[in-house]
């Protein structure tokens, strides 16, 4: 039998314990990642006792009352705290989401929070993103009409057109998606993944942008769409309620038919 052996610093270590002293008897343990590259050190999980009588209902809540009142050096992303940014994407529970909308009371027992899985980690809970912000980029996420002028007119677009747009132009590119997705988790540096694809959908069906062909083309690859074998993780996993499977399979149907 094939036997795999990890290298020894990739093993998360128990890390340290971070108690109450305010004697509330609402006190929650909250298990969080952490990893610091100035430190030669083994990743660990430090536990803390929050104390949910003076925090706000959300998991990104209990983040920043550890980091105002207990530990100054956790890291996370976060800015807008409604759900628009999609900077506080990470691992609740088991469960990618932002932390900003997850109500920690719907969880019971204790909290474990990770980065978003299978990505490198910058430090703690921030996940670097920066491999899906390059397949970002490729597929040329702005509006590409040349003939219709549209530096100088406004752009008409039916209410039938704009509706196709629906489903779409609101993902946040929190990235919950794409590293929920096995086929990103092996291949992510070919795959484009399902937060990227969906993304080019959006601009490939917008009825004011000219260049529809080329961007098929760009997307026309063995490994960058047809990456993705319908597991439909992503779809379970998007916080907005999304549907990138759905996208991706209507740009497999438009190759095939085009
Ligand atoms: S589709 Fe959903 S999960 Fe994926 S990036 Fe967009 S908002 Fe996030
Ligand atoms: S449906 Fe495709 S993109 Fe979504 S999780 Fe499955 S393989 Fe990944
Ligand atoms: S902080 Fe902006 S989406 Fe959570």
């Amino acid at each position: 039998m094939v036997q795999f052996n990890l290298p020894a610093n990739s093993k998360v270590l128990k890390g340290n314990y971070f108690k109450s002293t305010t004697g509330s008897k609402n006190i929650k343990k909250i298990n969080i990642y952490r990893w610091d590259p100035s430190k030669n050190e083994n990743p660990k999980i430090d536990t803390f006792e929050v104390d949910l009588e003076s925090c706000g209902n959300k998991v990104l809540d209990i983040l920043n009352k550890i980091k105002n009142e207990i530990d100054s050096t956790l890291t996370y992303r976060r800015s807008c705290a409604h759900g628009v940014c999609g900077s506080c994407a990470m691992n609740v529970d088991g469960i990618n989401t932002l932390s900003c909308m997850k109500s920690h009371k719907e969880i019971n027992g204790d909290i474990n929070i990770y980065p978003l899985p299978h990505l490198k980690v910058i430090k703690d809970l921030v996940a670097d993103l920066s491999t899906l912000y390059r397949q970002y980029e490729s597929i040329q996420p702005w509006l590409k009409a040349h003939e219709q002028k549209s530096k100088t007119t406004e752009i008409n677009q039916s209410k039938e057109n704009r509706k196709k747009l629906d489903g779409l132009y609101e993902c946040i590119m929190c990235a919950c998606c794409s590293t929920s997705c096995p086929s990103y988790w092996w291949n992510g540096e070919k795959y484009l993944g399902p937060a990227v694809l969906l993304q080019a959908y959006r601009w490939i069906i917008d009825s004011r942008d000219e260049e529809r062909k080329e961007r098929l083309k760009i997307i026309s690859d063995k490994l960058k769409l047809f990456g993705c074998h319908t597991i439909m993780n992503c779809t379970n996993s998007c916080p907005k309620g999304l549907n990138p499977a759905k996208a991706i399979s209507s740009l497999k149907k438009m190759l095939a038919t085009n």
